[in-house]
């Protein structure tokens, strides 16, 4: 009887995507590119990528020879109610569409926290910028996103980084993190990526039932509302603020926080806008939590 051929585990190969699951192999693939004298670009994602994570991935082709992108739900930058264990994990489909993409390598680690020997007990924080915001409303959730963020930089090593401004606060937090440790990569923001309807993409998006989905559509619309507000001349940051809140909270959606800060420090502005601001909001739908911002100026 002829032997049954091995079963591979998962489909997760392809011809022309490098896929790497451990740190030593991807540092390798890495420095082999440069020893060709090319560059690295870099996403680092959390998986179940849409067309936001794919944009950034594009945009690093543009600016790098080779584009690694990273798929990792990071456990330390969620809190212990959070949604760490519902987060969405498709890695064949993620594959898949990287491919399509023309991404050169994933990077899917099984784990990067030492399970074994001492315990994790080394962390990265940024500490003025991380006050407000996702950082006071999730209470460590940065030390864990620059943390991991870090030891990916230190494992891909590459020279340039792509971030998405959707989350405005991190993109600017890891900016500041590189400028301060001075590590060498330059990182880049890319504007927030949209569905059709308005809806910021996100991979939480998926966990949205069909009516809380309608009501999340408030988050766009309040947002778009306060822009065209401020162009129009509207300069009282507590009539903005009030403003959307009643917008959002009139839909459905449970507020997290809504705030204007200070683009520079991203601290709370305050009476009238002279300077330039981001507006961001967090709010529920459902319990699915989701964040949108604009800059005004
Ligand atoms: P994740 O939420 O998967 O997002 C990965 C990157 O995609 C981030 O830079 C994020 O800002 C960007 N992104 C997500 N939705 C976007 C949209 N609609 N438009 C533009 N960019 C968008 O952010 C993380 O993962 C993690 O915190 C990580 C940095 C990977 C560290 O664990």
């Amino acid at each position: 009887m002829a032997k049954p051929r091995k079963k591979r585990s998962s489909t997760l190969t392809s011809p022309s995507m490098q896929i790497l699951r451990d740190k030593d192999s991807m540092r390798a693939w890495s420095r082999a590119q440069k020893a060709l004298g090319r560059t690295v670009g870099f996403v680092p994602t959390m998986g179940s990528l849409h067309a936001g994570h794919l944009a950034l991935v594009k945009e690093a082709k543009k600016r790098a020879d080779v584009v690694v992108t990273s798929i990792y739900v990071n456990p330390t930058q969620f809190g212990p109610n959070e949604d760490f264990t519902e987060y969405p994990r498709m890695l064949d489909a993620d594959a898949k569409k990287l491919t399509g993409v023309g991404c050169h390598a994933l990077f899917a680690p099984r784990d990067l926290y030492a399970r074994s020997g001492p315990p994790h007990e080394t962390w990265v924080d940024v500490t003025d910028l991380t006050q407000t915001l996702c950082g006071s409303a999730r209470p460590g959730h940065f030390r864990g996103v620059t943390t991991i963020v870090t030891k990916l930089f230190l494992i891909v090593e590459p020279d340039v980084a792509i971030f998405g401004d959707k989350d405005y606060q991190q993109r600017r937090v890891i900016q500041r993190m590189t400028r301060d440790l001075d590590i060498p990569v330059e990182v880049v923001g890319m504007p927030i990526q949209r569905d059709t309807d308005g809806l910021a993409l996100s991979s939480r998006n998926a966990r949205l039932l069909p009516d809380d989905r309608l009501m999340a559509l408030a988050i766009p619309r309040a947002i778009a509302w306060a822009q065209d507000a401020f162009a129009k001349g509207e300069r009282r940051v507590k009539v903005l603020k009030k403003a959307v809140r009643e917008q959002i909270e009139a839909s459905g959606p449970r507020v997290d926080y809504i705030e204007i800060v200070s683009d520079a420090t991203l601290l709370p502005a305050k009476g009238k806008l002279t300077k330039p601001a981001v507006l961001a909001v967090a709010a529920y739908a459902g319990d699915v939590r989701l964040i949108d911002n604009v800059e005004l100026r």
